[in-house]
């Protein structure tokens, strides 16, 4: 899978590179990047992925990531506004341990949104927040931005000190990343949806190795996420049923996708449950209910 990360920042792509298993991410390369002008770290994610569409054209997988940092103390600030609080580094840090010294109440917390665009423009967004409170002086070496700052709930030590590693499993980015996975999961099982369209072949093909359930359920379900009425055939009758789908569960390593098709005013239920690991491939299905009618 081969993405482009639509950010200037270029540590996020090398970031982004490990919290995607199997996955390729490419900085965009472009000049003209809109302003951050969007209401919500959503917003400004879906802005860049966008822009990110407009310069790099269609067929592409885009992702747009917008993040900040905000403490109680200051109202939330810097929060959406953190890339132009100060310039990055030693001056926004300064800037920061000025504004809350005496301060004694330091809480904040880091938040990330990501919002996923796959090659047929469908959506899919992710979000992540990290805990924790700002130290009084900054410690540690790795990480960027606001880091040596930033002690997480639970822990001593700066996110800087912490380092890379941790941030991989425990970041905010990384939260948003694994969230991200989940939804695709669903976007992208769904997109598979009708079967005739050239879209869910390929999805179909490149996520879920084109498995038997996938591909029968593919056939089956004429559906966008949610919950939605159809038809399906029980022994050549076509009967309503309501089709409904959720992300039940996401773990670090896995998320649980629910699929259930209820019919006879759900008198009659049937749900399939798909495990599907990190790097959106499917570990495991299991089915409950009465059997679907054969179409
Ligand atoms: P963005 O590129 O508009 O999302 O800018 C986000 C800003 O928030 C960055 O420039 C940093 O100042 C801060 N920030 C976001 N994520 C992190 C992080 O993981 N570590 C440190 N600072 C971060």
């Amino acid at each position: 899978m081969k993405a482009i990360l639509c950010s200037r920042n270029a540590h996020k792509a090398r970031e982004f590179e490990r919290l995607l298993p199997g996955w390729t991410v490419e900085p965009l390369d472009a000049d003209g990047w809109p302003e951050e002008t969007g209401a919500t770290y959503g917003d400004n994610a879906r802005a860049k992925a966008r822009f990110g569409r407009a310069v790099a054209g269609a067929g592409h997988w885009l992702i747009g990531e917008d993040s900040g940092l905000e403490v109680e103390a200051l109202g939330g600030r810097p929060g959406i506004k953190s890339a132009r609080y100060a310039p990055e580094g030693g001056p926004a840090i300064a800037k920061l341990l000025g504004e809350l010294e005496g301060v004694r109440a330091r809480a904040a917390r880091y938040v990330s949104e990501l919002v996923c665009l796959t090659p047929e423009d469908e959506e899919a967004c992710g979000s992540g927040v990290l805990f924790g409170r700002i130290a009084e002086e900054p410690r540690g070496s790795e990480g960027f931005g606001y880091d040596p700052v930033f002690v997480p709930e639970g822990e001593q030590r700066t996110v800087a000190e912490l380092g890379n590693a941790w941030k991989e499993r425990h970041s905010h980015r990384a939260r948003a990343a694994r969230a991200l996975l989940a939804a695709l999961g669903a976007v992208l099982l769904l997109a598979g949806c009708g079967g005739p369209n050239k879209t869910s072949r390929r999805v179909l093909r490149a996520f879920f190795a084109g498995g038997p359930v996938v591909r029968t359920l593919g056939e089956r379900f004429p559906h966008k996420p949610g919950t939605l009425p159809c038809t399906i055939h029980d022994q050549g009758k076509a009967v309503q049923a309501t089709c409904a789908t959720d992300i039940s569960l996401v773990k670090p390593a896995r998320a649980v996708v629910t699929l259930t098709e209820a019919w006879n005013h759900g008198a009659k239920a049937h749900t399939w449950f798909f495990f599907i690991r990190r790097d959106g491939t499917v570990q495991s299905v299991i089915q409950e209910g009465a059997p679907a009618p054969k179409s």
